[in-house]
């Protein structure tokens, strides 16, 4: 056969390959508001720049009269391609393809970029939509999705794992989105569980839609399964090249530097009278943490998520951070179990990729009640505390606020290796809220006075005048500076440049025993 003929049948097979399980199951998928793999796929990257891998790969699989369907790439697209110029490894599961479920050889392609993108040292971005196991093939799919499994858990911490899903993603197969580091679902034609509404329904008898149960609005606000909730495909692929923005390629590089036209010196005004007098009153702390970072860099990751703690990235004199804060806007920034995990894989994330971390503190301790005891508060609020200690990336402080109780300790206090500490004016470090501090240590006497509720006031007002301010922890050396509000950006700047070269570590171990 001559090249010519080669080429041409080379070129026929292309063509088969791209079109997947035919148009007329692309037509379907375009009916349910979704885009085929290779759409996806050329919406996500550079133009021109994706290179595709095992484009003629089939399944090996002889039952069930499979060994007469076969399909080149057998329903997953995977290869490399950049994004704003910077390599990421790709698979994105082609659901024309036998609904996208995974096969050995489908599950082989997965892993094979996977390989290469641990090796190259590059950012592994899947793009879901399956049916599941391939029924037909039995254990052998079983054992491709634990193949899977098995490199999420070790490229864990060596480059970042995003995971988009934009259709079906149930059973087991729910396990390597959840081991990666982000999670973006589609609203309405995306759902993720692990047992669908049929099962749920002969086992505990609840009646449940797929969106009911494992929807992106579920994940997103409930689960915390989702990071991001987003309007169609076109959204959760605009929030993947977002994301990327603040991240670097591997834990061996440093995020990347992006140009600042926002000036350095810039102060705020508004921040001398965002804290309320009244210490009951809530604020918002995404006011302040916008006012202070590179104007419209605030990236809010899991915004619906335990919204008593924010957290985000963001840039600040064009370097890239990771911000936790407690919103006193929301049950006055109390910190409970849902808050504290959201919190601690935040932190954790950050840390694996040399993310410095800038901490907003303004929270009246943890939250008390039957459900959150019985819950876990101690084991989940152990997170936090965990992954702030563990952290060895440049970590900063401002206490805006209220600085209360073991609160104060976790939330990236100077003795878990908070590098720069500040307060402002208004900050109030105690042991506990003047009120419940007096009620308790005063309690006698309140109770001896002719007019208890002056006296209890009285009291109260003493003890925020002697203990709620950040003038005792200063004196110890627990803050570093008391610092004017509206001087907060350029403060940090220059705090988190003078922290540009930190270097600090743990004990060599295995690795540590989170209280998980
Ligand atoms: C083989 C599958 C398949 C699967 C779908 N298809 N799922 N083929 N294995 N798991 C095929 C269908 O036969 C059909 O083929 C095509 O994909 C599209 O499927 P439809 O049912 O027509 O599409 P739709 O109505 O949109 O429903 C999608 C679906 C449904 C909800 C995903 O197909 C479904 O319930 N599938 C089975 C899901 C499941 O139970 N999977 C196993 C889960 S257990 P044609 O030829 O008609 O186009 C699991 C364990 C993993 O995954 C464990 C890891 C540890």
């Amino acid at each position: 056969m001559s090249l010519e003929k080669k080429l041409n049948r080379l070129e026929e097979m292309r063509s088969e390959a791209e079109l997947g399980g035919g148009q007329k199951r692309v037509d379907a998928q375009h009916k349910k508001g979704k885009l085929t793999a290779r759409e996806r796929i050329e919406l996500l990257v550079d133009p021109n720049s994706f290179e595709e891998f095992d484009m003629f790969v089939t399944h090996r699989s002889t039952d069930f009269g499979l060994d007469k369907h076969k399909y080149l790439g057998d329903g997953v697209v995977t290869g490399c391609g950049k994004i704003k110029g910077r390599m990421v490894y790709i698979f994105s599961q082609d659901f024309t393809v036998m609904g996208g479920s995974l096969s050995e050889a489908h599950a082989e392609k997965i892993c094979k970029i996977m390989h290469m993108a641990m090796k190259v040292g590059a950012p592994v971005i899947g793009l879901n939509d399956s049916g599941g196991a391939r029924i037909q093939e039995g254990v052998v799919s079983l054992g491709g999705y634990a193949d899977i499994f098995l490199l999420n858990t070790l490229a864990s911490g060596v480059v970042p794992q995003i995971s988009a899903i934009l259709g079906p993603c149930a059973g087991g197969a729910v396990y390597s989105p959840a081991i990666t580091d982000f999670v973006l679902m589609t609203k309405g034609t995306s759902y993720m569980f692990v047992t669908g509404p049929n099962v749920v329904k002969t086992v505990t008898h609840e009646q449940v839609t797929s969106e009911e149960l494992g929807g992106a609005t579920v994940h997103a606000t409930k689960s915390g399964v989702a990071h991001f909730a987003c309007d169609n495909e076109a959204d959760a692929i605009s929030r993947i090249k977002r994301l990327l923005d603040y991240i670097p390629q591997n834990n061996c590089e440093d995020p990347p530097v992006v140009e600042c036209t926002d000036p350095l010196d810039r102060e705020d005004e508004a921040l001398n009278s965002i804290v309320p007098e009244n210490p009951n009153q809530p604020y918002d702390i995404k006011e302040v943490i916008n006012a202070v970072v590179d104007a419209g860099s605030f990236f809010e990751v899991h915004e619906e998520y335990a919204q008593n703690i924010v957290v985000g990235f963001a840039h600040l004199g064009g370097r890239s951070i990771g911000i936790i804060a407690n919103q006193p806007a929301v049950l006055a920034g109390v910190l409970d179990i849902n808050s504290s995990q959201k919190g601690a894989r935040f932190i954790r994330f950050c840390d694996s990729f040399n993310v410095p971390l800038l901490t907003f503190e303004d929270v009246p301790g943890f939250m008390p009640g039957v459900d959150q005891e019985h819950g876990g508060i101690i084991k989940n609020g152990a997170k936090l505390l965990y992954a702030y200690c563990e952290a060895t990336v440049p970590k900063i402080t401002v206490i805006t606020r209220k600085a209360y109780g073991g609160a104060y300790d976790v939330m990236n206090s100077k003795h878990v290796r908070g590098d720069m500490n500040y307060a402002w004016p208004t900050a109030e470090i105690a042991v506990m809220g003047p009120k419940g501090a007096v009620e308790i240590i005063f309690k006698k006497d309140i109770a001896a006075a002719l007019d208890e509720e002056a006296e209890l006031q009285k009291k109260t007002e003493d003890y925020r005048e002697k203990f709620a301010n950040p003038f005792i922890a200063a004196a110890r050396g627990y803050v570093d500076d008391i610092i004017e509000p509206k001087t907060t950006r350029p403060r940090l700047i220059r705090a988190f440049e003078m922290l540009d070269t930190k270097k600090d570590s743990i004990p060599r171990k295995k690795h540590g025993n989170i209280p998980l």
